[in-house]
């Protein structure tokens, strides 16, 4: 296993993918973990089991409660992690909603499509410009002989939605290829400060998000037919790519968006 010995921030670490990221970076030699949530009893909850799981002896987590479409919150949030450990080695930018049901895009109120892209899109972009700020003032460290320094690395939460059409989530599906497009110019901004950013885009996860797809349709006839691994992905194995793609032996790579998806855009 990698390890990631410097510090994290951590959005939507209340649940799910956030949550279970948040833990990887404690168990893989995290040295800080700053986490931040909508949702202040669920983050409290993720602060008390990454203190638990830590494996670093100087590991220390933080809390702080944030509506991530709200510049004012988010730049707070972010000063207080770095004014907290100094640094941000590591950003993981995932909090995020979706529609509660399909609908076409005709009667798509303009109401939904504000609500996610504010968060998905205007958020995720809020969070890594206050990150890259901080990060391209920071030294940069060489955590792995003979490989250059880094200044920090940024991975933003798209969706395999980033690429495909998504029949009646046009407003998910607009952001999620939003944060696509954000991290290429990002990633290509700010190579010269010896920062990288990247996407993940994961297909069906189970996680609460996805509680909806178990309300509209049969769970095991749908897997069966859109998913080559015929099963909803773990938010473990969504953590581990993100965990990776921010570790140093993913040196080399910039601007991707990486699926992890059981097959299930291929089909
Ligand atoms: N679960 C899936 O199948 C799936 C697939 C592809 C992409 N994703 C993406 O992964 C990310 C995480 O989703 P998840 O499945 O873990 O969902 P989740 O609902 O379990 O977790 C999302 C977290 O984000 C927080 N959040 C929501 N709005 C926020 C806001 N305005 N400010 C701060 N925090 C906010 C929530 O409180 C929650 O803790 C999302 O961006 C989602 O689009 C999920």
């Amino acid at each position: 296993m990698f390890s990631v010995p410097g510090i994290a921030l951590v959005t939507g670490a209340g649940s799910g993918i956030g949550r279970a990221t948040a833990l990887a970076f404690a168990r893989a030699g995290a040295s800080g973990l700053h986490l931040t949530d909508v949702n202040r009893g669920r983050l409290e909850e993720t602060r008390k089991d990454v203190t638990a799981e830590a494996t670093n002896p100087h590991f220390k987590a933080y809390a702080s409660e944030a509506e991530l479409s709200k510049e004012d919150q988010v730049v707070r949030m972010v000063q207080e992690a770095a004014d907290n450990f100094g640094r941000i080695d590591y950003a993981a930018n995932i909090a995020g909603i979706s529609e509660n049901s399909p609908m076409p895009t005709a009667d798509t109120p303009l109401a939904t499509y504000d609500r996610i892209n504010n968060i998905n899109a205007k958020g995720v972009f809020l969070c890594m410009r206050e990150q890259l700020k901080v990060m391209r003032n920071q030294e940069a460290v060489a955590r792995i002989p003979g490989r250059p320094g880094v200044r920090g690395a940024i991975v933003n939460m798209s969706s395999m939605y980033g690429f495909l059409s998504g029949n009646g989530y046009t407003s998910y599906v607009t952001s999620k290829h939003a944060v696509i497009g954000m991290t290429r110019a990002a990633a290509v901004s700010h190579s010269v400060d010896d920062i990288r950013v990247n996407a993940v885009c994961p297909g069906y996860i189970d996680t609460p998000l996805v509680d909806n797809i178990k309300e509209h349709l049969d769970l095991r006839t749908f897997l069966e037919g859109a998913v080559p691994m015929k099963r909803l992905g773990m938010a473990e194995e969504i953590a581990d790519v993100v965990v990776f793609l921010l570790s140093e032996r993913a040196s080399f790579v910039t601007g991707h968006s990486f699926i992890a998806d059981g097959g299930a855009s291929i089909v």
